[in-house]
């Protein structure tokens, strides 16, 4: 497609203004391109059928854009030579100044980009009463450099809280206080690379955040194979360890099938590999009993890693790991002599669930994540019957099915309504086999309440 939207290399994102339109963004978009010099005079635009085809659009909406760029000085229409940036691309005296779109001061853009839960609902209130009494019954001696592996308190609210909500193993002496997830996983690769490993498996989807983060630790990744099942883990082999999220597949949001739990476990049992079990979001199940941590089959092959970025708020920086024996103490002394970990927020975070605080949080977490879980998917199949709502039994986001070869379209269009959205090849491992598929990761916890109306709107009004 010689006259793609892609060939012009314009960012349509970069000064989203106000809440407008398809139309309003587009021209907004086109007219901020010429402005600012990234369309050359005399550029030759795509025609509008080509154009709208392009950005899956109406063909009049690109037609009306373009005339309102070129009423406004910015594009010129000739016939045979098409629609071009002028010559000099500044607005004739008589036209009236392009308007200046702000948002409203205190208006960010909206955002269902998955991975932050809502941060207008951290439970401000608990959280500082569970503050005061953790601070007023500390004893002094809790303010010095502290045990690398972590406040005893936090282990030991943690390994029972483990135990109890997650079906997990969790002795206290086991557990390691991270910075969150990020952390702990950058620990373990640097212990798994000093002992020598070399590969991981990683799943088709996911984070590349964290497959680079591995990748700079000297290891190298693999894909698991995913197919309607979800991630298969019978093709592993001589990698050295495999990060899964079996409970809740990040991105699409299955369980892994129990016939694969078993490979999982097989194959670590006969081949002595590693499974790190992400268990990033394990206390939001809606539709059934949560499903329980690997980690309770084989102890000691696998180490879990939790932590509080879901279900309380990722800038607390606060995460667990319980580590099968054999690799504790190396884990331990790579974290350091002391521990890097603020103290009152671990003690915080010990009282917050020891009190039941955290229980409480949770639950009515779920019921407001539920809600919207429930409201995406009723106006999804209203307004947009082509489009697929999948991997909703759990978590905070969905997968929407797309109509084929539509992703990018869809995600642009959702920048025009100043909605940041992320489509599922965002989170594809380059080197999957797997075919790729057009969908969207929608983080449905991520607005405030406040918003949540107008973000689910606004995505409505991209869907194909
Ligand atoms: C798959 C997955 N694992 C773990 C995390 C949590 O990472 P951290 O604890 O470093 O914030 C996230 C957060 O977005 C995630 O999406």
């Amino acid at each position: 497609m010689a006259e793609s939207w892609a060939n012009l290399g314009i960012d349509l994102h970069l000064e989203p203004a106000g809440s407008t339109g398809l139309r309003q963004g587009l021209t907004d978009a086109l007219r901020d391109a010429v402005r600012g010099g990234r369309l050359a005079p005399g550029t030759r635009l795509p025609s509008s059928r080509a154009l709208a085809a392009d950005l899956g659009l109406a063909r009049n909406t690109v037609a009306e854009a373009y005339a309102g760029l070129v009423a406004e000085g910015w594009l010129t229409a000739r016939q045979g030579s098409g629609t071009r940036v002028a010559e000099r691309a500044t607005p004739p005296a008589t036209a009236p100044a392009a308007p200046v779109r702000h948002r409203p001061p205190g208006r960010p853009a909206l955002s269902l980009v998955p991975g932050t839960p809502d941060l207008a609902a951290f439970p401000r209130t608990a959280w500082l009463q569970a503050a005061r009494r953790a601070l007023a019954t500390a004893p002094f001696d809790a303010l010095g450099y502290g045990d690398p592996r972590g406040r005893p308190e936090l282990r030991a609210a943690v390994a029972g809280y483990l135990a109890r909500v997650r079906g997990v193993r969790a002795d206290p002496d086991r557990v390691l206080i991270t910075a969150g997830f990020s952390h702990a996983l950058r620990l373990l690769a640097a212990v798994l690379r000093a002992r020598g490993a070399r590969t991981v498996a990683v799943e088709s989807y996911g984070l590349d955040a964290y497959t680079a983060l591995l990748h700079e630790a000297g290891l190298t990744t693999t894909p698991l194979p995913y197919d309607e099942l979800g991630t298969d883990t019978r093709p592993l082999g001589s990698e050295d360890a495999v990060l899964l999220t079996p409970a809740h597949q990040f991105p699409m949001g299955t369980a892994l099938h129990p016939d694969r739990r078993a490979a999982v476990v097989d194959w670590a049992r006969r081949t002595g590999g590693l499974i790190l079990e992400d268990d990033y979001d394990g206390e939001f199940r809606y539709d059934r009993r949560p499903v329980g941590a690997l980690q309770d089959l084989a102890p000691d092959q696998v180490v879990y890693l939790g932590t509080a970025s879901k279900s309380l708020a990722p800038g607390l920086r606060l995460g667990w790991m319980v580590l099968p024996p054999a690799l504790h103490a190396a884990t331990v002394a790579t974290k350091g002599r002391i521990d890097t970990c603020g103290v009152l927020d671990q003690l915080t975070l010990a009282e917050f669930l020891t009190s039941g605080a955290y229980d409480r949080h949770v639950r009515a977490a779920r019921l407001r994540y539920r809600r919207r879980r429930d409201a995406l998917a009723t106006a999804v199949t209203d307004r947009a019957p082509g489009v697929h709502v999948t991997g909703i039994a759990a978590g905070l986001h969905a997968v929407l099915r797309l109509p084929p070869g539509t992703e990018r379209s869809v995600v642009q269009a959702a920048g025009w309504q100043h909605l940041a959205l992320h489509g599922l090849s965002f989170y594809r491992h380059p080197a999957a086999a797997t075919a790729p598929l057009d969908a969207l990761v929608v983080g449905y916890g991520t607005p405030p309440e406040s918003r949540w109306t107008e973000a689910l709107e606004a995505l409505c009004r991209a869907l194909p």
